[in-house]
């Protein structure tokens, strides 16, 4: 018999192919209102902006998977889940190296001012000016919030860069050779890149803010490849105008897709569209994790990658 699902976000064609391919119905919340419908859901998918909180619950009795396309999973409410007894997956590993190498893509961009370059060139502008000059990446200070699997991938493209690391978190890792600060505003003191990390989430929300951009100071770059959420934007643009800091790379936002005006219209930034894992590759083998962790639940196998707060 066809399981039904329902997509609580918009998914990429080669997952609804592959969710179709599988025989999955698949329901899309915003269209669905049929209790009758609703109650043969027996999971929920969706990628990591999904939002699944307790009023969508509620409506799905007999849901008992949330499956995430991400690593991230911060629009899941995890405890509701765990009350009501329904697992949550997401898809770690798999895209760590290409959200490091965006990273270090960002750091490189915004250091050494590559997308500002590439419109100089196409303007015509070199023909009448000179570029200014930038700064040097290979040997500055980079500072990472968060030593996760993420945070642990940019510090080997940043070693391979002869960079000076150091990083925050909740604790000192005793296998790692770098520098241990137990604050964000201790570490953003002490480099030159603060490159944020972390999950997004409560626990994290506005993490840098208007103490920690003063800390980074008027020569330090703020990087962001987790979430939005995790920077105090309007205080970031605040910061940016005043040039209270360099400049700042972001891949995340509050408010996605819509992008504040006012940071689209300044020049000491780079903005990337959410991209850090979506080449073709990652997207693909994110795909068949999600599709492993849905045919596990279904045949009550273990799920391959549960969430952390839903692991034995
Ligand atoms: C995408 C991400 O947002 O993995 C995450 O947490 O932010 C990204 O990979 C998305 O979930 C892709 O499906």
């Amino acid at each position: 018999m066809a399981q039904e699902i329902m997509q609580v976000s918009p998914l990429p064609p080669f997952m609804m192919n592959a969710l179709q391919e599988a025989d999955y119905i698949v329901h899309d919340h915003t269209h669905i209102k049929d209790p009758g419908a609703l109650s043969k859901v027996t999971a929920l998918v969706g990628t990591g902006a999904a939002k699944v909180d307790k009023k969508l619950l509620t409506m799905l009795p007999n849901v008992k998977l949330v499956a995430i396309c991400g690593v991230g999973y911060d629009g899941v409410d995890v405890t509701v889940c765990k009350e009501k007894g329904i697992m949550v997956t997401h898809t770690p590993g798999v895209l760590t190296d290409d959200v490091a190498d965006l990273a270090m893509g960002l750091v490189l961009s915004i250091g050494r001012r590559i997308p500002q370059a590439d419109k100089f060139v196409r303007n015509g502008d070199w023909v009448s000016d000179t570029f200014p000059m930038a700064h040097k990446v290979s040997g500055a200070r980079i500072g990472l919030v968060g030593m996760g699997r993420i945070g642990r991938t940019i510090a080997k493209r940043a070693a391979a860069f002869d960079m000076r690391i150091a990083y925050t978190g909740r604790e000192a890792k005793s296998d790692l050779p770098y520098a241990f600060y137990k604050t964000v505003t201790a570490l953003a003191a002490e480099v030159d890149y603060l490159v944020v990390a972390v999950p997004g989430g409560d626990d994290t929300k506005n993490l840098i803010g208007s103490a920690v951009l003063q800390a980074l100071g008027s020569k330090g770059y703020l990087i962001n490849i987790s979430r939005g959420s995790v920077v105090d934007q309007p205080t970031l643009v605040q910061a940016l105008k005043d040039k209270q800091i360099a400049g700042a790379a972001l891949d995340v936002f509050w408010d996605e897709p819509m992008v504040d005006p006012e940071l689209r219209r300044l020049h000491n930034v780079v903005l990337t569209p959410h991209i850090a894992s979506a080449t073709e590759e990652t997207r693909r083998a994110m795909v068949t994790l999600t599709m492993q962790n849905l045919q596990a639940f279904y045949e009550r196998k273990r799920l391959p990658t549960p969430v952390p707060e839903c692991s034995a």
